[in-house]
């Protein structure tokens, strides 16, 4: 399969189109942004990591019934996808209070929840990502009802399917951000799960696992990025 030319540059990844117009191939790309773009950086073979996790995490999800853009891993930083047309949300499932919930309420990081907080967010970087509600998706005709009961059920099963996953390999999810599209009118997940749209708290030590750590200048990025690999492709 071959790429075609560029069909679109977000901040970590690259489009390509391929000869099957169903088709797509994306290429991951070491660059690293926080707070909007606001902070830039790099963060050494953090493609390789972030493509080959995802597929992984992928392939584990289609094997427990969710629906994905996964067609096959290309090489380290590429991944044939089906073209999807994504909804402009950022679908948030948090187990535990950090990040924006922990600023935006007062609640201290780590906090553990009685049960899963789902959040979603207008994927638009002029207007900041607001938070929105069930009837602001509907009113800004972003989703609709039926389309938004399935995103909701699908996430919090993926939740269900990734605490699992990670707690194997002494992981906890705090929380993760994920991306939906249609295809043939279907609801598909798409985009990636990687450490960059994950928080990930090591069991044993709490240690920061995941993009956090370039975030806010914690030192040990990519060996971060590295030993999350590691884990992940030995399971
Ligand atoms: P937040 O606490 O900053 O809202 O982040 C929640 C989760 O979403 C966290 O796991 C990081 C992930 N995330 C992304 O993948 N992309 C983003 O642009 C942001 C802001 C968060
Ligand atoms: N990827 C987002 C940005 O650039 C934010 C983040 O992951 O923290 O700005």
């Amino acid at each position: 399969m071959q790429k075609l030319e560029q069909l679109y540059e977000g901040k970590a990844k690259k489009v390509f189109r391929t000869d099957d117009p169903g088709l797509y191939i994306v290429d991951y790309k070491d660059d690293a942004t926080a707070f909007n773009g606001v902070k830039k950086g790099t963060i050494a073979s953090k493609g390789i990591v972030n493509n080959t996790m995802s597929a992984i995490i992928f392939e584990m999800l289609e094997s427990k019934g969710i629906p994905t853009h996964l067609v096959k891993l290309l090489s380290d930083r590429e991944t044939l996808v089906k073209a999807v047309k994504i909804f402009p949300l950022e679908v948030i499932v948090r187990n535990a209070a950090a990040g924006s919930f922990s600023k935006r309420y007062g609640m201290e990081e780590g906090h553990v929840f009685t049960k899963p907080c789902l959040e979603f967010s207008y994927k638009n970087d002029d207007l900041g990502d607001p938070l929105l509600n069930d009837d602001h998706i509907v009113a800004l005709g972003l989703a609709s009802e039926e389309q938004l009961a399935v995103i909701r059920d699908y996430a919090l099963r993926i939740n269900d399917a990734l605490k699992e996953f990670f707690l194997e390999i002494g992981l906890k999810l705090i929380d993760f951000k994920i991306e939906f599209g249609l295809c043939d009118g279907e609801i598909i997940l798409a985009d990636e799960i990687s450490p960059d749209t994950c928080r990930l708290w090591d069991v044993k030590t709490n240690e920061k696992m995941d993009k956090d750590r370039f975030r806010r200048d914690l030192g040990n990025v990519e060996e971060t990025y590295q030993e999350v690999l590691k884990r992940v492709k030995n399971k």
